[in-house]
């Protein structure tokens, strides 16, 4: 089991959910972030910290969401790890809570 980055951090990038996580499992691609499922303790801090609400326990995860399982181990065996917090992207704002953003993930 793990925690799970799904669709609406898409084109958001809010990078709060990195500064808590206490075994650095969070990878970075240019407008997503990604759990690494391997690495995850499941400690719950990441979740309530995440401004687009995008993270969810595996347990959680909405049925349509289910596809994010996958994309998240696979790209965080591609993406470099991120530790500090950022600048959300320049966008944020307009994006958060727009639907189906997985055609916009650059990888
Ligand atoms: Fe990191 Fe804990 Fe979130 Fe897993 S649940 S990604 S270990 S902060
Ligand atoms: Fe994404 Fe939320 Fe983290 S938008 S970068 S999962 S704080």
């Amino acid at each position: 089991m793990s925690f799970v980055v799904t669709d609406n951090c898409i084109l958001c990038k809010y990078t709060d959910c990195v500064e808590v996580c206490p075994v650095d499992c969070f990878h970075e691609g240019p407008n997503f972030l990604v759990i690494d499922p391997e690495e995850c303790i499941d400690c719950t801090l990441c979740e309530p910290e995440c401004p687009a609400k995008a993270i969810f326990s595996e347990d959680d995860l909405p049925q349509e969401q289910q596809h994010f399982v996958q994309l998240n181990a696979d790209l965080a065996q591609q993406w470099p790890v991120i530790t500090e917090r950022k600048e959300p992207l320049l966008n944020a704002e307009q994006w958060d809570g727009k639907l189906d953003k997985l055609k916009h993930l650059e990888r």
